[in-house]
């Protein structure tokens, strides 16, 4: 595998000051870029090459690119926090980078290597460093790198071109009104992954499975969607960009993987995390009548979903064909809360970080 250099291009006239304050005060989600980017291409033959740190831009793509047709396409989410003496760091992006390694393999994808894909994230956040918001709140840079087929022709095979890009956003709360609990749609008729397919894999053509159904929550009023396994409709996957904890008292239960949802960093972020609060945490099968039920006889406490774009977010209300019921009285619940702080405490760097997660710049 080669492991190519970045050189770099920083040619573009960068946001003036003035306008990426205005964004920074109030940043939303994924709706503001920062002014570079960088690119390696893949070819057969070659191997990774071209790494180049340029101008924000738009891709030129022949229509016939393979993956406007078949979607062979991965990407990753992580965060920049800034830490109180001013620097710089990444949670975990070692994590990621294995992880898109994973996502690659089974989309018959090229694998990035491991210190080739951090080494693009640092020098993206070290140029644009300007746009990772102030310490103290909770805002951060987030980080989306993303590799797409480039191949051009209408054959359905694993193409013989690749381009890496990561982009960056600075990044508020996810949902519009900061913490506060969401309500959940239990979908128990549409899947988003099955077994043997890639609800594994952080590829796009899963996040397009789930538009219809989260549509259909929205309607209900839901905020999202959450997922059953898709034979017996029975097991509690996950939500459509979240993974789901059950707290019951001072335990705290995620879904096992299975294969057919996300290994979040977030979730396994705080089976630790929970461990170092004195808590204890498992990862095994939770069905929906034990969700519905433990909610009823008091037993399971609280609920709440996890992810990088969401960190922590609890879940207040869920609707399904066979009732509705209010999470923890509809309000935050007290380990939710305290697991989220904790977790945010050490991106932020004003906790230990026991476990070595920061990669400062
Ligand atoms: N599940 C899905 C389907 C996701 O898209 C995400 C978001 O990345 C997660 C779970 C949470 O993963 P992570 O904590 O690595 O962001
Ligand atoms: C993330 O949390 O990074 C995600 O990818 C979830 C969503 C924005 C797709």
């Amino acid at each position: 595998m080669t492991t190519p250099s970045i050189e770099l291009k920083p040619t573009s006239t960068p946001a003036q000051a003035a306008e990426r304050e205005a964004i920074l005060a109030s940043p939303g989600f994924g709706r503001h870029f920062t002014d570079h980017m960088v690119t390696i291409r893949w070819t057969e033959g070659r191997g990774w090459h071209d790494g180049q740190l340029v101008p924000y831009g738009p891709f030129s793509l022949d229509p016939a690119t393979t993956v406007l047709h078949y979607a062979q396409e991965i990407f990753e989410g992580l965060k920049a926090y800034r830490q109180p003496d001013g620097s710089v760091a990444l949670f975990r992006p070692e994590a990621n980078a294995r992880r898109f390694q994973s996502s690659a393999r089974r989309m018959a994808m090229p694998e990035l290597p491991v210190e080739t894909f951090i080494e693009a994230c640092d020098a993206l956040v070290a140029q644009d460093i300007d746009w990772v918001p102030a310490h103290g709140g909770e805002e951060s840079l987030y980080l989306r790198p993303f590799m797409i087929a480039t191949e051009v022709g209408l054959g359905v095979k694993p193409a013989n071109e690749y381009l890496f890009a990561v982009i960056a956003s600075p990044a508020g709360a996810y949902f519009p009104g900061g913490v506060r609990p969401v309500s959940i749609w239990l979908s128990e008729d549409r899947v988003r992954a099955v077994p043997g397919g890639m609800g594994d894999a952080k590829t796009g053509g899963n996040y397009a499975a789930s538009l219809l159904a989260q549509a259909e929550a929205a309607a209900k009023g839901c905020d999202q969607v959450a997922y059953l396994d898709a034979v017996e409709h029975k097991w509690v996957e996950e939500l459509g960009g979240m993974n789901l904890y059950f707290v019951y008292g001072d335990k705290i239960i995620t879904p096992e993987l299975t294969g057919s949802l996300l290994a979040g960093i977030t979730r396994d972020s705080l089976l630790s995390v929970a461990r170092d609060l004195g808590y204890t945490s498992e990862e095994r099968r939770v069905s929906i009548d034990q969700w519905q039920a433990d909610t009823e006889n008091g037993t399971l406490t609280e609920v709440f979903a996890c992810g990088t774009a969401a960190v922590i977010t609890p879940v207040g209300t869920v609707k399904s064909a066979r009732g509705e019921w209010a999470q923890s009285g509809g309000e935050p619940g007290e380990v939710t809360m305290k697991l989220r702080d904790a977790l945010l405490d050490i991106q932020r760097g004003v906790a230990a970080d026991p476990h070595g997660w920061m990669h400062r710049l």
